[in-house]
């Protein structure tokens, strides 16, 4: 059975949420990479990518249920933020943001009786759990040790340690 229309249009609107999502962290991303942490912003730059992910999860859906995909502009990000742990409190927040939506998408699926979209998007909401937790116990791990220091360093280090999902040929190799 193919997609609703009304189904069809939430999620083109959850797949720009998610592109914005990996806009925003590519933003952070550059942040802190600016403020001399290389590694929280090689942990931010992977999130981007997990962003970019769960958007082309989304996409592949909409066609594969014979829904047409929408691409929609996508807004602009801050740019810069007062601290590392203003960063961490905002990507909380924006997850914060997010499981609301996906709570709505689901919200709508249950209404429709679409059970293709409701089993698929059980994925999301088991997904925005680990992304609201990831985030937080940055957020907690950086209020522990502070802002500076040898603590900021350690943890630095840590977050460099992150795997990409996928990486680019570098020009020259
Ligand atoms: Fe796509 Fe971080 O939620």
């Amino acid at each position: 059975m193919a997609i609703s229309k009304k189904m069809e249009k939430a999620i083109n609107g959850q797949i720009n949420a998610e592109m914005y999502s990996s806009y925003l962290y590519l933003s952070m991303a550059a942040d802190l990479n600016n403020k001399a942490l290389a590694g929280f912003s090689n942990w931010m730059k992977i999130q981007a990518q997990e962003e970019l992910y769960h958007a082309m999860k989304l996409y592949d859906f909409v066609l594969e249920r014979g829904g047409s995909v929408t691409l929609d502009t996508i807004e602009a990000p801050q740019t810069e933020w007062k601290s590392p742990l203003a960063i961490f409190q905002a990507a909380y927040k924006h997850e914060l943001l997010v499981t609301s939506l996906i709570n709505k998408l689901m919200d709508l699926a249950i209404k429709e009786k679409d059970h293709a979209t409701n089993n698929f998007l059980q994925w999301y909401v088991k997904e925005q759990v680990e992304e609201e937790a990831s985030a937080d116990e940055i957020v907690q791990k950086i209020k522990l040790i502070g802002s500076q220091g040898n603590g900021i360093f350690m943890l630095d280090k840590e977050m460099a340690a992150r795997p990409p999902l996928f990486t680019f040929p570098v020009s020259g190799e």
